[in-house]
């Protein structure tokens, strides 16, 4: 499942991404930006999204990158609305949005229950009461609204790095195939990325885990590798 081959998005397509002000967030700001996409950058300070927008054009000057409260960008016209904050915010980001969600918006949940949250490792995944970081955002978001995880094995640093070649595959998971086609669709205009669906929401359990795999793989190799899934 590719969508490499698709001709840039107009600038009417919007994206929110909540926490755009991050690592994750930024770097994806970047490139969806110069995908084609107006990307709008959430916050909790309405002062960081502005900064980081403000950064972002600078380094993608065709883009049209804006900044927001994360209430602001979650309630605008984009259809995907990507939550990337820490495990330890996420129900609280999603709760503070959740009135500004309508029918139709698709939430692309990035979070990845990592040790730090606890005081352990970043080479370490959180047990989760409801079996994983995306079914907890699922339970955070009202039902009107579709709920989709992926993004988790693509490192902030490739992102950013507009320089370099993404060359890798993410893992989506959700209930929904319509809303796994909306992700598809904006996730694969980035150049490079392929986007392959990896089942269920619950699924996002077992992709989650492969961050803490990485992140340790990383470390040892002191690089930024993600994943490819061969032979499809
Ligand atoms: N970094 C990566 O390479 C990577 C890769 C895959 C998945 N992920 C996952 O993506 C998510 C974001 O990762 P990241 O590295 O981008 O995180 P980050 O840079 O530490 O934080 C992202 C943004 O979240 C907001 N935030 C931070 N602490 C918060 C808090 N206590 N309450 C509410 N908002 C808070 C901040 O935005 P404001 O202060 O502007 O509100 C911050 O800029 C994580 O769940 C991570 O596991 C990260």
């Amino acid at each position: 499942m590719t969508r490499n081959d698709t001709p840039p998005a107009t600038t009417a397509e919007a994206v929110a991404i909540l926490g755009g002000t991050g690592n994750l967030g930024y770097g994806l700001a970047l490139r969806l930006g110069r995908a084609g996409y107006s990307v709008l950058i959430g916050s909790r300070s309405e002062d960081r999204a502005r900064e980081a927008a403000d950064r972002a054009s600078t380094a993608v000057p065709e883009a049209h990158i804006t900044g927001a409260s994360n209430e602001e960008a979650a309630g605008a016209a984009a259809r995907l609305v990507v939550v990337a904050v820490p495990f330890v915010s996420q129900v609280a980001t999603l709760r503070s949005v959740s009135p500004a969600l309508r029918e139709g918006q698709v939430v692309l949940d990035a979070t990845v229950p990592l040790g730090p949250a606890v005081g352990g490792r970043p080479t370490q995944l959180v047990g989760v009461w409801s079996g994983s970081a995306a079914q907890q955002a699922r339970s955070a978001v009202p039902e009107h609204v579709g709920v989709v995880s992926g993004l988790h094995t693509l490192s902030a640093a490739t992102l950013e790095d507009l320089d370099e070649t993404v060359d890798q595959d993410t893992l989506i998971c959700g209930d929904s195939a319509a809303d796994k086609q909306v992700v598809q669709e904006v996730l694969g205009r980035i150049e490079g990325l392929r986007v392959v669906d990896a089942g269920r929401l619950e699924m996002s359990r077992m992709v989650e885990g492969l961050t803490p795999l990485l992140i340790g793989i990383n470390i040892r190799n002191k690089t930024h590798a993600g994943i490819r899934v061969v032979g499809l």
